[in-house]
């Protein structure tokens, strides 16, 4: 029997020329899941995006459900992407997080082992590195912009990814609006900011999604960031990843062929035990520790700069030294870096000459030599409680 929506030589009917919602809608309509029910009428999908040959939806599904709803995931996207006029197609999946609801034992066998030898390279990129944190909101994507921008300072090519599924902020903090385009059919062309090639998961999902990513379901949304971005050749691309040490950082840290991982913390305890569980894992996949970065290090005054040591400054220090990995600098907590942050400006391209943008500069020499030094092939000692 032809099930609905396949020729009978087993091919995906065409749903029409130009593709429109209701035309992917339609495919849709051929993909069943798990029990049977035709996609469009199960409530799981989000508003399908169709613009310009490129289709984004997202399936939302019970976290208990995520495995059996995998391989409707990949069915509807090669659909999608058999359809005549779709150059691109992205379909994810994602649990919903539930009030209070512990996540769930990790099955077995997901765990990824450490990572070998065998994670590829992106072509034409040097060295990929890794923006940290233990714990959101500690200014990881501040942090990631302003050293990247600090890096092609120093006349270094560089890229950004914002691979943080749970806020990617790269939209905002680099002001940008338009969607990147595609080229030759597949490849998606970045946003070039600052100097900086750009490319962000926030550029394909809505800001206002509230979700849990799953590590096995972003993967593929992050493989396709790395390798069908046109990402020319660079010395340094920045991941900007997701906050944690939970599975789905875990899986991205070891997928990512990565050169090296910068941890940002904040001085207090807490942030700090987080940062400690993130140099942890990093150290399980074998990716070395270029260093630690304490951010809203002290508080500096706009008004009269005066400085306090709010959150009792110089706790990222000693615990890098304690953990044997690098300290790379203290960034202040100021006015300015949040307003210049939050306003697509960063402070190291609009106030080069100002106090932080050398900061910033500073450790990004630091993390460059790092890189240079071949860093962690002796690997850090690593102290865990
Ligand atoms: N050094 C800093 N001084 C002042 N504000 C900061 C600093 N670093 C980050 N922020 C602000 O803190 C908030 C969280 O920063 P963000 O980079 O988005 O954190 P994360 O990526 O860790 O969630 C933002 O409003 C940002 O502007
Ligand atoms: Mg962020």
């Amino acid at each position: 029997m032809v099930p609905p929506g396949y020729d009978p030589t087993g091919r995906q009917k065409a749903c029409g020329m130009a593709v429109t919602k209701e035309q992917v809608l339609a495919c849709l309509q051929g993909i069943n899941s798990p029990e049977g029910i035709p996609l469009p009428d199960t409530g799981t999908l989000s508003d399908v995006v169709a613009t310009d040959g490129k289709v984004f939806f997202s399936i939302s599904v019970d976290a208990a459900q995520v495995k059996a709803w995998e391989a409707v995931r990949e069915r509807a996207e090669k659909a999608v992407r058999a359809l005549p006029d779709v150059q691109s197609a992205l379909v994810a999946l994602t649990a919903e997080r539930k009030a209070r609801t512990p996540p769930g034992p990790t099955p077995p066998g997901a765990r990824p082992a450490p990572r070998g030898d065998s994670v590829q390279g992106v072509p034409g990129v040097e060295a990929i590195i890794a923006v940290a944190s233990g714990k959101g909101g500690v200014g990881k994507s501040t942090t990631a912009v302003n050293l990247a921008l600090g890096l092609a300072s120093l006349g270094l090519r560089v890229g950004i990814l914002d691979a943080d599924i749970y806020g990617p902020s790269l939209p905002k903090l680099l002001a940008i609006k338009e969607r990147p385009q595609t080229l030759g059919g597949t490849r998606l062309k970045p946003i070039t900011r600052y100097g900086l090639t750009v490319m962000s998961i926030g550029f394909l999902i809505d800001e206002e999604t509230p979700m849990i990513w799953r590590g096995p379901m972003v993967i593929s949304a992050l493989t396709q960031m790395l390798r069908e971005v046109e990402w020319g050749t660079l010395d340094v691309m920045v991941v900007d990843m997701p906050p944690g040490t939970g599975d789905a950082q875990l899986t991205m840290a070891q997928q990512v062929p990565l050169k090296g991982a910068v941890i940002v913390s904040t001085p207090q305890d807490l942030a700090l035990i987080d940062a400690r569980r993130g140099i942890a894992m990093f150290k399980r996949v074998n990716v070395p520790v270029l260093g630690v970065i304490e951010n809203m290090s002290y508080f500096l005054c706009p008004h009269c700069g005066t400085r306090s040591d709010i959150f009792s400054h110089g706790g990222a220090r000693h615990e890098a030294e304690r953990l044997g990995v690098p300290f790379l600098g203290e960034v202040p907590l100021h006015m300015t870096i949040r307003e210049k942050s939050d306003a697509g400006l960063p402070v190291v391209a609009t106030e080069p000459d100002g106090p932080h943008a050398k900061i910033y500069r500073d450790i990004a020499a630091r993390v460059r030599d790092q890189l240079k030094g071949g860093a962690g092939r002796a690997a850090p000692k690593i102290v865990i409680e």
